[in-house]
């Protein structure tokens, strides 16, 4: 009977699904903010690493708005964040531009030549799909999105040169820039690894070489950067990097199957974001196809629903806040494995999902004393990886740009003569239906391969907003993760009154279905042993969930930007007059 009610209130999302409806997308003009008056005592940003936080900083000083500087951040870390940073995957950007929301849907898509059955050819000795085959090798990965994304944006919103944006990324992948220690100790498994894979992957060739603390050039990621740099995105959809794309595809005897037709054809979305009222605040956060923004709207509002009620007097991180936490988590998940996918390709309900009494009648439901029974089946936690930046410049505009590879370093596959990873964006559809991905989530038929289509995401990039002023800009990547952390910084600041990087560096959970009696932790920050043996009374066992999420944000106090950058990753922060 739920499903049926949720079925019935059906989406009013509206897909904007070419760039000649630009004005039906967000639906306001296009200038960007040459006239408009500051608002805020400087720009900001709260990037990936310390070479894209230097760039975006160069690029707000020199008088570019949040979009020049998020373009420019997102090429650089393609070049110095090679493990998710990318010009070979997709993602999603949040806008907040003279006083009027826009999304930008730049996620992959299926390759023409694939169907809900692809991945069934590549099967292990027992006869069964390989899991492993949606992960690594060209068969993983789907039509990237990014170079398109970012040019789309650039020609609406930027105020200065493509070419000047794309400079500093060039001359990083020519000249070179240092890699830290960390960041070598944490690659060299991964690119070890090339040896003896079944799907063949060539990291070793690309990334063998890279020393800590000594300079390492791209020559080859250089030169396709400058041939974008002149020939924008066409050039990366249809000529000499399409060409060194679609060769990759077969390189080392590859599987992959993205044609030239799949490139020429690649169109990102303009959507309009979800706009969630909470707390008197407005929320803009990622629609479909990332299950993020909607799974977000769902737990703060759950929250707010119980904030009198079970959640009275709760501290944050104890072991009942976990708990209603992870019951709410719970119906999250179970909403997004049945309904959602592709707008372009299923219907997703979204307005009835975040209906308030939808919310609410979800949030009566949980169980404030014992777990709510589940499946328990728990798969491996693989590290993964996908990068956020949030950006403000000094006229009060927003950007909020989510982007990923998916796994650390994609799918293994550099693009030979051109110099960068491709993505395994593959994995996040539902590639057999209930078997549970590398993330260990399950979908369905919402969320199985066809050509064409863009897999379900949970990246969510996200502003918030208050009286039509931006209040916070935030992001994480995670997978699954991402929203679950971006729930608990956001009630952290606006619930508990904590200081954004008190909250930000502050424990996080993480709790999902079907794993529905496991809590995971951070590795950055695992569970006291108090907090263990009190989550095993309750009847949870605890795990370790592999990896770090990775918050970027911005909080604007008084007018003043305050950019936070996340302990657990090497992001920077920056501000910028
Ligand atoms: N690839 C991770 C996500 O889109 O959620």
């Amino acid at each position: 009977m739920l499903g049926l009610n949720i079925a019935l209130k059906r989406s009013v999302l509206v897909a904007c699904v070419s760039l000649s409806a630009l004005s039906a997308c967000g639906g306001h003009i296009d200038s960007p903010t040459q006239d408009a008056p500051t608002q805020l005592s400087a720009g900001a940003a709260a990037t990936g690493d310390n070479f894209s936080a230097q760039v975006a900083q160069q690029i707000l000083a020199a008088g570019g708005n949040a979009v020049d500087a998020a373009v420019a951040t997102a090429f650089t870390l393609a070049v110095t964040y090679p493990e998710a940073g990318n010009i070979g995957g997709g993602g999603f950007m949040t806008i907040y531009m003279n006083g009027q929301p826009y999304f930008l849907d730049y996620r992959e898509v299926a390759p023409a030549a694939t169907s809900p059955t692809f991945f069934s050819q590549f099967s292990t000795a027992d006869g069964k799909e390989d899991p492993q085959s949606s992960v690594q090798g060209a068969q993983a990965v789907g039509v990237p999105g990014t170079v398109m994304g970012l040019w789309t944006a650039c020609q609406r919103f930027c105020k200065l040169p493509w070419q000047q944006l794309l400079a500093p990324a060039i001359a990083l992948a020519r000249n070179g820039y240092i890699p830290s220690q960390d960041s070598v100790d944490n690659y060299s498994g991964t690119i070890a690894a090339d040896q003896g894979h079944p799907y063949p992957i060539n990291l070793s060739e690309y990334f063998g070489g890279m020393k800590a603390n000594q300079t390492f050039t791209q020559p080859d990621l250089a030169a396709t950067l400058d041939r974008i740099s002149s020939g924008g995105a066409d050039e990366f959809y249809k000529g000499k990097t399409a060409d060194l794309l679609v060769s990759s595809m077969t390189q080392d005897g590859g599987k992959g199957v993205i044609s030239k037709a799949d490139l020429a054809s690649y169109k990102p979305v303009w959507r309009q974001p979800i706009s969630f009222t909470w707390k008197g605040m407005t929320l803009l956060t990622a629609p479909p196809p990332s299950s993020g923004g909607v799974a977000l709207a769902q737990l703060l509002g759950m929250k707010a629903d119980l904030a009198n009620t079970a959640f009275t007097g709760v501290p944050v991180n104890s072991v009942q806040y976990i708990h209603l936490s992870a019951e709410m988590m719970k119906r999250v998940f179970a909403d997004r494995a049945t309904y959602l996918g592709d707008p372009d390709f299923v219907s997703v309900p979204v307005a009835g999902l975040l209906d308030p009494d939808y919310i609410a009648q979800r949030a009566a439901e949980v169980n404030p004393t014992a777990i709510s029974p589940s499946a328990s089946v728990v798969p491996g936690k693989p590290k993964f990886h996908t990068t956020h930046f949030s950006i403000v410049d000094k006229w009060g505009n927003a950007v909020s740009n989510t982007y990923t590879l998916n796994g650390f370093f994609g799918s293994g596959v550099v693009v030979r003569g051109a110099g960068f990873v491709l993505n395994d964006e593959m994995d996040d559809f539902a590639t057999v239906a209930g078997q549970p991905n590398a993330l260990g989530v399950v979908g369905g038929d919402a969320n199985a391969v066809q050509p064409g289509k863009r897999p379900l995401s949970s990246m969510s990039p996200s502003i918030l907003l208050q009286n039509g002023k931006v209040a916070m800009v935030i992001g994480t990547p995670g997978g699954s993760h991402i929203f679950t952390s971006l729930y608990q910084v956001l009630s952290d600041v606006y619930d508990y009154n904590m200081p954004l990087a008190d909250s930000v560096k502050n424990m996080r959970f993480h709790h999902q279905l079907p794993q529905g009696t496991v809590v995971y932790y951070e590795p950055y920050a695992p569970f006291p042993s108090s907090l263990v043996s009190e989550l095993a009374t309750r009847g949870y066992s605890v795990a370790n969930s592999g990896f770090n999420t990775d918050v970027a944000a911005v909080q604007i106090v008084n007018g003043n930007p305050i950019p936070v950058s996340d302990p657990r990753g090497r992001g920077a922060s920056v501000v910028a007059k």
